[in-house]
């Protein structure tokens, strides 16, 4: 039994901060964002936690479905900016919903968060186990942007972005293939330094800026270019693909150079890659799920098309995700 995306909504917060934002408070400029990046703007909202990010997003999609949140069997919060460090955000985002039926969990992969939380969810429901799994993923970044590091407040923007997996009603189309991976020799290079277990929050740890992103921006940039290219044409290539036949890669928004480096690889006309870094910046998690559900809104994604889905982040964690698009446009 095959596993489908049926439904895809998301949430971004009004406010839109422009490169300029940051040119009276660091010493940067719109020129090197732009280039070094492809950002223009990013949302932030500085109020309540990624739930309220995620809620929005989440009765969406179950609206599209005509579903009521009582349908829900499990919720899977993908997130590493949890309103708290428990309860998990899939308990409280439960409450906020009123999806009583369900049980579920957080998952923290970073920006790998929704293709680490969409292959659990569609090994759930083709195991049998649930029918139907919520997978919500982003994050609000701006509660550990150190705005003072121009080396990391220029990159990250809030959003979230929720999909509903239910058994595919065509067995051809669906979720069909992933490679997943993970590597824990990079986390020297991305990492929040104090806040968890291995060292508490002290006056100590927030005096020294500890709790905000650290980011060794070169060291990641050339596992993500490799990484990210490496698993996308890998996923192509075992499934007897060309980058003919992919009508999209939607990929992880960090660094517009990340993303054409894997175009590159696969073979795929720029027309086929979706961006929208340009207008939120790097939203951690929620980058995908955003992505999709922009393209589904604009009505870009036809049933049948073959979709890869590849991320690179903290971890590290990478992957790559062949679905073949499965709901009317
Ligand atoms: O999503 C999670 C995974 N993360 C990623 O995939 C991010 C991967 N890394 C990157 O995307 C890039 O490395 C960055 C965008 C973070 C940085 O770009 P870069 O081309 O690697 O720049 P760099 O770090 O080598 O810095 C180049 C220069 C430095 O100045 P010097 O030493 O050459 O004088 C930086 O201090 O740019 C300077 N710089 C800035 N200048 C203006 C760093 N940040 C800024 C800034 N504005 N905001």
């Amino acid at each position: 039994m095959k596993a489908a995306i049926t439904s895809v909504a998301h949430y971004v917060p009004p406010t839109i901060y422009p490169n300029s934002w940051f040119e009276d408070k660091i010493e940067t400029n719109d020129e090197w964002i732009r280039t070094r990046t492809g950002i223009r703007e990013r949302r932030f909202s500085f109020e309540g936690g990624v739930t309220d990010l995620m809620l929005p997003a989440a009765k969406e999609v179950l609206e599209q479905r005509g579903l009521t949140p009582l349908d829900v069997d499990c919720i899977i919060v993908c997130t590493i900016t949890g309103d708290r460090v428990f309860p998990s955000s899939a308990a409280i985002l439960q409450r906020k919903l009123g999806a009583m039926n369900a049980w579920g969990f957080d998952l923290a992969a970073a920006c790998s968060g929704f293709l680490y939380g969409l292959i659990t969810a569609s090994t759930m429901v083709e195991s049998g186990a649930a029918r139907r799994v919520l997978v919500c993923s982003g994050d609000k970044m701006s509660s550990i942007l150190d705005f003072t590091d121009r080396a990391t407040c220029v990159l990250f923007g809030d959003g979230a972005g929720a999909v509903l997996v239910e058994q595919s009603s065509d067995q051809s189309l669906g979720i069909c293939d992933h490679i997943l991976r993970m590597d824990g020799n990079g986390e020297p290079y991305l990492h929040q330094k104090a806040g968890g277990s291995l060292r508490p929050p002290t006056l100590e740890t927030v005096a020294n800026r500890e709790h905000y992103v650290f980011q060794e921006g070169q060291s990641v940039f050339k596992s993500a270019v490799k990484g990210m290219a490496d698993v996308s044409y890998e996923i192509l290539e075992r499934n007897g693909l060309t980058g003919d036949d992919v009508a999209w890669l939607v990929p992880h928004q960090a660094n517009l150079r990340i993303i054409d480096a894997t175009a590159d690889r696969m073979g795929l006309t720029r027309d086929k890659v979706m961006v929208n870094i340009d207008r939120y910046g790097n939203t951690t998690a929620g980058t995908i799920p955003i992505a999709l559900s922009e393209l589904h809104r604009d009505r870009k994604l036809k049933k049948g098309d073959n979709v890869v889905l590849a991320s690179f982040g903290a971890g590290f964690t990478w992957g790559a995700i062949l679905i073949r698009w499965s709901i009317d446009s």
